[in-house]
């Protein structure tokens, strides 16, 4: 009898050891991933799901914009919310919040003015934060602002002649070039397919550890394109859209139907 207890005890010590070091290897990862995202093609899918949405654009005009900086295990979409109880506060980040909203820019108006990085740090931020540099919301944060300024894609493109255009396609193979000739890593290149066409929707460059630029090799979605192993998830056979980011012209809209109705009503 008591040598039964004594193994119920120890099957129940294993099996809970086992429970807690599967929950820790769980939150590994291996590199960080820094995405940046085309508002225009963000602001399409925002609209297309429903034509009353609006969209918020980032300050600067046919600027790209921060979508966030996930720790990645090779392979993987993991982790993701790594800490439940460490939620986004808004005063953690209120010194740099109109920097925020200028290029970390939630696009999908009407969702709540702190629900985009709300979701970026509890999904994201608590697993990245055990790296010293990223151990709180400010330095989460503050590091996506760093990481923009240092590798804006409109301008890392630029030298390589990609700039926003309303009716050439580009070949996705000149866009990766584009950034791997630059910043000498391998990116990720991500389409979003609207209406039967192929946009550039966000562009992802990988960092290590010690927060040093590293080839994006190993992360999900790769894709072999003439013999050339390339990151993506879009079409190599379609030509990508890189349209200039279009300021939202609902109000405009609105303003001129009151005035028409005004009108109206002036001359009944
Ligand atoms: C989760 O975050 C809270 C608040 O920062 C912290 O006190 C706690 O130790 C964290 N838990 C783990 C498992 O890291
Ligand atoms: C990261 O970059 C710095 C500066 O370029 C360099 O001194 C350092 O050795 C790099 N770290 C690693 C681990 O490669």
């Amino acid at each position: 009898m008591e040598y039964i207890g004594y193994m119920v005890i120890l099957l129940f010590c294993c099996v809970n050891t086992a429970h807690l070091l599967k929950y820790q290897h769980n939150h590994d990862w291996d590199l960080l991933i820094f995405t940046q995202q085309w508002p225009e093609t963000v602001c399409k899918e925002w609209v297309h799901h429903n034509p009353s949405h609006t969209c918020k654009m980032p300050k600067k005009e046919d600027s790209w914009a921060i979508h966030g900086i996930w720790p990645t295990k090779l392979g993987t979409l993991d982790p993701s919310f790594c800490n439940r109880t460490w939620l986004f506060d808004p005063e953690e980040i209120r010194p740099i919040e109109t920097d925020l909203i200028n290029v970390w820019t939630n696009i999908e108006e009407g969702t709540g003015i702190y629900s985009f990085w709300a979701h970026e740090w509890n999904k994201h931020g608590t697993c990245a934060a055990v790296l010293e540099p990223l151990d709180t919301q400010y330095k989460y944060f503050s590091k996506g602002l760093n990481f923009f300024q240092q590798y804006d894609m409109s301008a890392v493109l630029a030298k390589s002649g990609i700039v926003p255009d309303d009716d050439n396609e580009y070949k996705l193979l000149d866009i990766y070039n584009a950034v791997k000739n630059t910043l000498e890593v391998n990116p990720s290149i991500q389409c979003r397919v609207e209406e039967g066409k192929s946009f550039l929707v966000e562009i992802r460059i990988c960092f290590d550890k010690t927060l040093n630029l590293t080839n994006c090799d190993g992360i999900k979605y790769s894709r072999t394109v003439n013999q050339v192993p390339v990151i993506t998830n879009c079409d190599p056979s379609s030509g990508i859209l890189y349209p200039h980011n279009k300021l939202p012209p609902k109000k405009i809209y609105v303003e001129l139907y009151k005035l028409v109705s005004w009108l109206q009503w002036l001359t009944l």
